[in-house]
C-alpha cells in the first residue's frame, strides 16, 4: 500500500517513516511545511497518516476525501470548526481518529470506565499528564479521552464537570468534578495517571509510554485496517476490536 505521512519531519512523522516498511507500507510521499519535504502528495497515494498541526488537518483531509482514500488522524487539539471538516470528509472516506494509538492506552481507557463505574461518587477523579517540553497543546488528547471515559463510567456529563487545573479561591471540590492537570518538561514521551481518591483509599491507573513507536505502530495498523472500509469516523477501539 502506497502511503503519505503528513508532518513527516516531526517527532511522530519520523517514527512513522521509520516503521512503515515493517508494516509492509510504502511511504511514497513525506509531507511537511519545512524545506526538503513535499507540500502535498500525488495521485498514486492510497492512504494517509497525519501527525502534524491541527490547523493543517482540514485541507489535507478534504483532499483525501476528494481522492477517496482512507485518512488516519493522530493530530490532536482540533477546534470545533476543524473537527466539522473532518466529520464532513468522513461521509466520503474512512477516517480513523484517536488521541492515542497505543494498545496500552486504549486498554487503560476501558479500565478507567470500569473503575469509575464501580467506585462511584465517593472517589474523586483527578488526572495528571506529563509530556516533553516541546509539546504545543494542553491537555493531551489522551488525558481528554481518559477523562471522558471516567465521565462515561460515572454517568456524568463531561463538559459540565471538567476542570483544567486550579488556582485561587476554588471552593470545595464538587463530587462529580473531573480535573485534568498538564505537566511539561524534559523528554517525557507521555505519562498519564488517573486517580480515584476516596476517604479511605486511592486507586491509581497509570500508563507510561517509553517510545513513540507505540503510537506509530498503532497508527500504521489503523491505516491498513481502514483500507476498504465504508466511509465513517472510526477510533482505535474499532481497530482493536474493543468497540
Ligand atoms: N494520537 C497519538 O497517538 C499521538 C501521539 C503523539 C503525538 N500526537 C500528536 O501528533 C501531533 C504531532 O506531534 P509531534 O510530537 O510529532 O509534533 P512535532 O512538532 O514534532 O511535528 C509536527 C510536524 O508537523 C509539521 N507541520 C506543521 N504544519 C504543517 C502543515 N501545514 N503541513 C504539513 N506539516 C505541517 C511541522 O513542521 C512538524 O514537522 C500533535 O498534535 C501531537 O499532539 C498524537
Amino acid at each position: 500500500m502506497k502511503i503519505a505521512i503528513v508532518g513527516a519531519a516531526g517527532r511522530m512523522g519520523r517514527k512513522l517513516c521509520e516503521l512503515a516498511a515493517d508494516a509492509s507500507l510504502d511511504v511514497v510521499s513525506r509531507v511537511d511545511a519545512v524545506d526538503g519535504f513535499d507540500r502535498e502528495w500525488g495521485g498514486d497515494v492510497e492512504g494517509v497518516v497525519d501527525f502534524s498541526w491541527h490547523e493543517a488537518v482540514p485541507g489535507y483531509v478534504r483532499k483525501a476525501a476528494e481522492q477517496g482514500i482512507p485518512y488516519v488522524i493522530g493530530t490532536t487539539a482540533l477546534t470545533a470548526a476543524e473537527q466539522a471538516v473532518v466529520d464532513e470528509a468522513a461521509k466520503a472516506i474512512p477516517v480513523v481518529q484517536s488521541g492515542n494509538y497505543s494498545l496500552g492506552v486504549n486498554l487503560l481507557i476501558e479500565l478507567v470506565r470500569k473503575a469509575a463505574s464501580v467506585l462511584g461518587r465517593g472517589y474523586d477523579v483527578e488526572i495528571t499528564e506529563m509530556h516533553h517540553r516541546h509539546k504545543k497543546d494542553a491537555p493531551s488528547g489522551t488525558a481528554l479521552m481518559l477523562a471522558k471515559s471516567a465521565a462515561l463510567g460515572r454517568g456524568v456529563d463531561f463538559d459540565a464537570n471538567a476542570v483544567y487545573g486550579r488556582r485561587g479561591d476554588t471552593g470545595e471540590r464538587p463530587a462529580d468534578e473531573i480535573a485534568i492537570h498538564a505537566l511539561r518538561g524534559g523528554s517525557v514521551v507521555g505519562d498519564h495517571v488517573v486517580m480515584f481518591a476516596g476517604e479511605l483509599e486511592r486507586v491509581e491507573l497509570v500508563h507510561r509510554a517509553q517510545d513513540r513507536a507505540a503510537f506509530a505502530a498503532g497508527a500504521l495498523q489503523a491505516l491498513k485496517w481502514a483500507k476498504g472500509r465504508p466511509a465513517g469516523i472510526y477510533t482505535m477501539r474499532d481497530v482493536l476490536g474493543f468497540a
